[in-house]
């Protein structure tokens, strides 16, 4: 069975008394441990699809199956369950909170989950260590390079131990070095298990994925969908 699966997604904004179609019958669906990027030009529904898949926002038509789950049939508190537990977010500009050094950064999630204290600070920690900020623990995020942001972004993405995480255009503030830097972090986590899915602008970046997915004006282009 897929870890998740898309069937027949739509998605449809109502602007005033006109129907805009961001997306208009995708289907896909994506394997445990793999590492997927989402291309397509701007306006072509890739955030869209990306809120769904992380469940900030439900299909106007389809199905979506995670993890076993139709996530149409759930209701708000399931869904957000579900974010805070199976879904790790990378956000193009971090979104850290300034007031928050590394460590309490990463260890919002599991704030959230109820972990103990002590339990989230020794788990955030291995995490900052995991993605090379061991010499960062205290800084707050304006003594942070763009880099180390990231990073930092990425340690909190995966502090629930989703089942899938979620990037988009995770290097798009970065420039070419340090955006390789946390590409090559991605593939090493995907290569340790994590499932991946990457919004990339990025011809080199979504070269290196096994697998690329082509929107356009809200459908897959021809021969990128199935498996
Ligand atoms: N909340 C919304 N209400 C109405 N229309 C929306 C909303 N969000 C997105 N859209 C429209 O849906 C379409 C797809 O938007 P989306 O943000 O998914 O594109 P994108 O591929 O992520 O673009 P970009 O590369 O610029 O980030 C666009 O035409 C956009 O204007
Ligand atoms: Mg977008």
């Amino acid at each position: 069975m897929p870890l998740a699966e898309m069937k027949d997604i739509w998605r449809t904004y109502r602007m005033g008394s006109t129907l805009l179609h961001a997306l208009r019958g995708v289907s896909f669906s994506i394997e445990q441990g793999q590492m997927i990027s989402i291309m397509g030009p701007s306006g072509s529904g890739k955030s869209t699809l990306l809120n769904l898949l992380g469940c900030l926002d439900t299909p106007t038509r389809g199905e979506y199956i995670l993890g076993g789950r139709n996530v149409a049939q759930l209701d708000d508190n399931e869904l957000s369950e579900i974010r805070s537990t199976e879904i790790g977010f990378i956000f193009q500009s971090y979104n850290l909170i300034t007031q928050l050094n590394v460590v309490e950064n990463i260890e919002i999630p599991l704030y959230y989950q109820g972990m103990s204290e002590r339990e989230s600070y020794e788990r955030a920690v291995e995490l900052a260590e995991r993605v090379g900020l061991s010499q960062r623990l205290t800084h707050v995020p304006t003594e942070l390079s763009g880099g180390e942001r990231q990073r930092v972004g990425v340690a909190r993405a995966l502090a629930s131990s989703p089942l899938i995480v979620l990037a988009d255009e995770p290097t798009g503030n970065l420039d070419t070095k340090t955006g390789n830097q946390i590409l090559t972090l991605l593939h090493q986590l995907n290569d340790e298990g994590v499932t991946m899915i990457v919004v990339t602008h990025d011809p080199r970046v979504a070269a290196e994925t096994e697998r690329t997915l082509r929107l356009v004006d809200g459908q897959l282009q021809d021969g990128t969908d199935g498996t």
